[in-house]
């Protein structure tokens, strides 16, 4: 999106599902097939599910939303999240506002390459296996190469070998090999393992030993996204909360998901809230990065915070978060997928570098969301209105009496489907 299109949209809260949609169509020029396919009208049918996976029987829907505020790297963008919790999506709004006072998230990737994993067995000796490997590395690199002649022109490609001795096991002494691959634009699972296979023999006639597993690492460490926001204090204060209590109190939040695994992982969960969102939007594999964010964020041998919070020396709230985000905008789901292709087409995102930046700012705000709630009234307030539509839902309301029964389950307190029946049922006597 352009300067003069912000991402600041004003009341786009209170507008019906068509008129948000009708509002972006015109802002961001979508052609009738995206308009079509973010809206849900379209999208993906049955037929192209059934290439996708086995046995398809149909299409499993959930809420597609649109974070705004966002500001990354002084780019204005509006973000596409698919997820079925509520406060999400606002959460997200809500803070890439605070963070726009101080010119939006900057963020930045580090690397893009992916880790072919060969586990090879049966070696005589570890030593002069890895010696022999060093010494063909260029011949095997130039092997692996030869799965993606486009990715090589493109600027990809087989980059180095790493070699991993454990001497003891549980079956005895083993060799890893590291196939380090940069994939570019694509999040490169295919390209990889089809390498990682295509190397069997080679590795087998160098180590004298007996390849057996050949797949790509999730732990993609060679592929971090890092993004980092400044809050002056004063953008914090919020109801009768000043803003050196809530910057402060976000920084003892911090340090206790740093130093404790228990509460590091809801803490975290609270980061892919916002990461996954967008990565399902746009058709990327989300289980993919969750395992590499949660492994990464026990790199050090003890599970701990993905993100930081610090007082600046002037006086602001500072965050940064570093994960490992591989993610693609060319290959699998996000160039099949037609709500996929109109998402990535809607953030203007045709770089995978440039999505995983928004992605990793995303689950900064997420986490920036959580930590501020919690260290103030606590989340549930926040979380009422949305959660008691849903349960008044669940209950069987439709139409009018959804708000109508949510409302007074608020009102009076207890948020519980036995309750929202009841409501109902009396409403029906009346
Ligand atoms: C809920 O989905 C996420 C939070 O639990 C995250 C956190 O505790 O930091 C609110």
């Amino acid at each position: 999106m352009t300067k003069e299109n912000s991402s600041r949209l004003p009341g786009f809260y209170n507008l019906s599902p068509y008129e948000r949609k009708k509002l972006l169509a015109n802002l961001l020029d979508l052609s009738k097939d995206q308009f079509e396919a973010l809206g849900g009208n379209a999208g993906l049918n049955v037929e192209q599910a059934d290439h996708m996976i086995e046995n398809a029987i149909g299409i499993f829907g959930l809420p597609l939303g649109i974070a705004t505020n966002f500001v990354v790297n002084g780019k204005d963008v509006l973000i596409p999240m698919v997820v079925e919790e509520p406060s999400v999506v606002a959460g997200a709004s809500f803070m890439a506002k605070l963070v726009r006072h101080s010119g939006g998230f900057q963020a930045e990737t580090i690397g893009s390459e992916m880790i072919g994993q060969i586990q090879v067995l049966d070696i005589s000796d570890l030593e002069i296996a890895r010696d022999a490997l060093f010494e063909h590395k260029e011949e095997i690199l130039a092997e692996a190469d030869k799965v993606d002649p486009l990715l090589k022109q493109l600027g990809g490609g087989a980059r180095d070998l790493e070699i991993r001795i454990f001497p003891e096991t549980p079956i005895g002494p083993m060799l890893i090999v590291h196939l380090i691959f940069d994939t570019r634009d694509a999040m490169g699972a295919n390209t990889v393992n089809t390498a990682v296979e295509r190397l069997t023999p080679s590795i087998e006639r160098l180590t004298e030993g007996r390849v057996h597993l050949r797949i790509l690492s999730n732990l993609s460490d060679r592929r971090l996204a890092r993004s980092r926001c400044v809050i002056p204090q004063n953008v914090l204060n919020f109801n009768s909360f000043e803003g050196e209590q809530v910057r402060d109190g976000i920084v003892e939040a911090w340090a206790f998901a740093a130093v404790d695994p228990y509460r590091a992982a809801t803490h975290n969960k609270g980061i892919m809230n916002g990461i996954d969102a967008v990565l399902i939007a746009t058709g990327n594999d989300w289980r993919a990065v969750e395992a590499g964010a949660h492994a990464y964020a026990a790199r050090a041998g003890r599970y701990t915070s993905l993100s930081e919070w610090r007082v600046t020396e002037d006086g602001s709230l500072e965050g940064v978060l570093v994960l490992p985000l591989a993610v693609g905008t060319v290959g699998g789901a996000t160039r099949v997928h037609p709500t996929a292709k109109a998402a990535l087409a809607m953030m203007g995102i045709d770089r995978a570098q440039e999505l995983a930046e928004v992605i990793a700012s995303v689950g900064l705000a997420q986490n920036l969301a959580a930590l501020r709630a919690l260290a103030t009234e606590g989340i549930q307030r926040g979380h009422m209105s949305l959660h008691a539509r849903q349960v008044a839902i669940a209950a069987g309301a439709a139409g009018q009496d959804i708000e109508r029964v949510a409302q007074r389950m608020i009102d009076e307190g207890t948020i519980r489907i036995d309750h929202a029946r009841q409501i109902l049922k009396d409403g029906k006597k009346s």
